[in-house]
């Protein structure tokens, strides 16, 4: 036996003393890893955490955050176990709303059910006396992603239970967003224990339609909204923006999307003959490199520059010998709000048309980027708050894929938006979980954000101007 064969065959013996220990604790084996992973994320992420820039917060103002808070823990965590059981698969909210709707009318909510097609939303207004108020709005779904095999969650889907070692509460939705819908009513419910008169009108906003193809949700409720000459001056949206710690990050808009699919059209034939043909792979690459090297624009503060991809090119008959006929390319556009859909669709037929191509060019759907409007004070006050709830920093951010905040900016042009919600490590996945001490802590966070719109408002309207300085935000790669 040679020295390495020793040392590897007793690394293999140390290996199975640990996995059979491992299995002698856990009830089934893929369960038990299931969990691990669940709370060694957790470990990364308060490791990592410690790298988070913090910004000083003066301790008084903490406890005096937090003392005047009555504890809200239980009440956030019964209600997102409420929601959590019931199944809602998009587009079918199975009567979550109607639990919120009881929780909100008696906060002075006028609520009304818009039901489009299979879509149920629901839209909650309670009107300040002020004229002139502006309305500020809270955005949420109460739909979830399917469940995939129940038998591979550690604890059951629907079932809203608590583990009992690591305290984190499992289910569909738990973060996404049912959790995060459950801190905000609890967080407005306190609030208005203390506040009832506000400077501005609240609203929330639900439905069942955002992880499907989002027709007949929120885009469709603002058009219904408009009609009535309703206007969102503030959105918070709820969904899931969090890295690390509850909190860290904010998003603050959302880049666009815009794809194609072009067909570069030849003539096909002998490549010893190739004066009788027309290679579409060579009379496009000076077109190509023209659309891979161009500059679309310089981004803006928030948002980096347009990037332009091309993520498939498929051409060729299989055999050595012929020149194909045409050619395929695929692209996206991942786009700042610095151009348009209608000026980067120009700007490539202007680049494909120069080289002399025989093409076709088929446009896919545009997602339009959206940004909270600048100068505002929502995301400022919103970074505040986590900072004097959690006693660290919140960064804005533009990354990530589309959310209803996009038929805010559509809709309502001036509007400040900002997304604030849990952490997203187990979105979508099975053993979606959240931690309790984060539900509580986003409740927290939520009640000190309409605090503080509270106060910027009212000196508002007593003629004070809002000075506080606007929050730079930076665009994170
Ligand atoms: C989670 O949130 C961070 C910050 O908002 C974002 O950069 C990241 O892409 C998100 N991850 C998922 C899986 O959504």
């Amino acid at each position: 036996m040679t020295i390495q064969t020793a040392v590897a065959a007793y690394l293999l013996f140390l290996q199975l003393v640990l996995l059979s220990t491992i299995y002698a604790f856990a009830p089934t084996p893929s369960k038990n890893i299931i969990i691990a992973s669940c709370v060694s994320s957790k470990t990364i992420s308060s490791a990592q955490s410690q790298m988070l820039p913090i910004r000083t917060v003066s301790k008084t103002m903490v406890r005096s955050v937090s003392s005047h808070i009555p504890a809200s823990g239980e009440a956030v965590t019964k209600l997102a176990q409420q929601l959590i059981r019931i199944p809602s698969i998009t587009p079918d909210d199975n009567g979550c709303q109607n639990v919120i709707r009881q929780r909100l009318e008696p906060l002075g909510f006028q609520c009304e059910t818009m039901q489009y097609q299979d879509v149920t939303n629901l839209w909650c207004l309670r009107q300040s006396p002020l004229h002139s108020a502006p309305t500020v709005a809270y955005l949420g779904h109460t739909d979830v992603v399917p469940v995939g095999p129940p038998s591979s969650w550690t604890l059951p889907p629907f079932g809203g239970q608590i583990h009992d070692q690591n305290m984190l509460l499992y289910g569909r939705g738990a973060v996404d967003m049912k959790g995060g819908i459950a801190s905000f009513v609890v967080g407005l419910e306190r609030f208005l224990q203390d506040h009832d008169s506000l400077p501005y009108s609240l609203a929330v906003l639900l439905t069942s339609d955002e992880e499907g193809d989002a027709k007949y949700g929120t885009r469709v409720v603002f058009e219904e909204l408009q009609k009535r000459g309703i206007t969102i001056d503030m959105a918070i949206i709820g969904e899931p923006s969090s890295l690390h710690q509850v909190g860290d990050v904010v998003k603050v808009g959302r880049r666009g999307s815009l794809g194609g699919t072009l067909s570069i059209i030849g003539v096909q034939g002998h490549v010893a003959y190739s004066h009788l043909a027309r290679n579409p792979i060579h009379e496009s690459l000076g077109a190509l490199k023209d659309l891979v090297d161009e500059r679309w624009d310089d981004g803006t503060t928030d948002f980096p520059p347009t990037s332009f991809q091309i993520s498939n090119i498929q051409s060729g008959t299989g055999a050595l010998n012929v020149i194909p006929g045409f050619k395929t390319v695929q692209f996206n556009f991942r786009y700042s709000p610095a151009v348009t859909d209608t000026e980067l669709k120009r700007r490539v037929h202007g680049i494909l048309d120069k080289h002399g191509l025989q093409y076709t060019l088929e446009w896919g759907e545009t997602t339009v980027p959206f940004e909270s409007a600048p100068g505002g004070e929502l995301v400022e006050q919103a970074m505040a708050s986590v900072s004097d709830v959690m006693g660290y920093s919140s960064r804005p951010c533009t990354s990530g894929g589309t959310s209803d905040g996009r038929f805010v900016a559509a809709t309502f042009p001036h509007a400040q938006i900002v997304e604030l919600g849990h952490r997203n490590e187990t979105i979508h996945k099975i053993d979606e979980c959240v931690s309790l001490k984060d539900l509580k802590d986003l409740s927290l966070i939520y009640k000190r954000l309409l605090d503080r719109l509270r106060i910027v408002e009212e000196r508002k309207q007593d003629g004070q101007e809002y000075t506080d300085h606007h929050v730079s935000v930076a665009a994170l790669p």
